[in-house]
């Protein structure tokens, strides 16, 4: 008997709600989610503390090759890994998004990383998030959504969780990071930042979590059932 899992791929620009609305979906679901970004953030992070900058003047796949990058899951809850250390909360600065932003750019690192993430395809029912689920990743998953926002709340939403955090960046660093990083993203050679053909577009201008979620969840419904 075939065990079919079902894979929906939320890809999306930064700030667009993706994984506040796929962790909630997730739960009400009973899937797997699953953070893509967290694995490009880690490896950021890795080459950041090797001492590179966003240039990344090196040989990418030989420095790759001692970065080990891992999810586990505890109590329900994704935690990313280096190696044996949660940096589950070491990736979430303003330096650490930039670099990730520049790492996912690389066709090692992506390839790096692809076969984990098909992986719990296979396995799990799943929500992933990223950039490229879709389009690059997983292609044949069942529900396809492309997330958006306008830039203004989308700078907005972050700048406010930067603050709970005690970050000092203003919201127009904020606003301009995160324009460079769509800019970066959508125009790189490899796996673009794009909706693939059969994505529905989703957006959360105005719309609280709940809003968000039940407007996924019915179009989940409609494409799963
Ligand atoms: O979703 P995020 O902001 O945590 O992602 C961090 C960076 O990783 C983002 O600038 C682009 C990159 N990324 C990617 O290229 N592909 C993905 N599937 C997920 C993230």
């Amino acid at each position: 008997m075939l065990n079919k899992t079902v894979a929906i791929a939320i890809d999306g620009p930064a700030g667009a709600g993706k994984s506040t609305i796929a962790k909630a979906l997730a739960a009400r679901l009973d899937y797997i989610y699953v953070d893509t970004g967290a694995l490009y953030r880690s490896i950021g992070l890795a080459f950041m503390r090797k001492g590179f900058d966003r240039q990344l003047s090196c040989d990418v796949a030989k420095e790759l090759s001692d970065v080990k990058v891992d999810i586990r899951f505890i109590n329900g809850v994704q935690h990313v890994f280096l190696g044996d250390e949660d940096v589950s909360e070491a990736i979430r600065t303003p330096e650490a998004s930039m670099m990730a932003s520049a790492v996912s750019a690389k066709p090692e690192v992506r390839q790096y990383l692809l076969e984990m993430q098909r992986d719990f395809a296979r396995k799990y029912n799943c929500i992933m998030d990223g950039r490229d689920i879709g389009t690059v990743v997983l292609p044949t998953a069942q529900v396809k959504i492309f997330l958006t926002a306008s830039d203004e709340e989308r700078a907005m939403r972050r700048y406010k969780e930067l603050r709970e955090k005690g970050d000092t960046a203003t919201y127009e660093e904020v606003l301009s990071d995160m324009r460079q990083r769509d800019y970066n993203d959508s125009h790189r050679a490899i796996a673009p930042l794009k909706p693939a053909e059969d994505a529905i577009i989703a957006d959360t201008t105005g719309k609280g979590l709940e809003e968000s979620v039940l407007m996924l969840m019915s179009i989940i419904k409609e494409k799963t059932e």
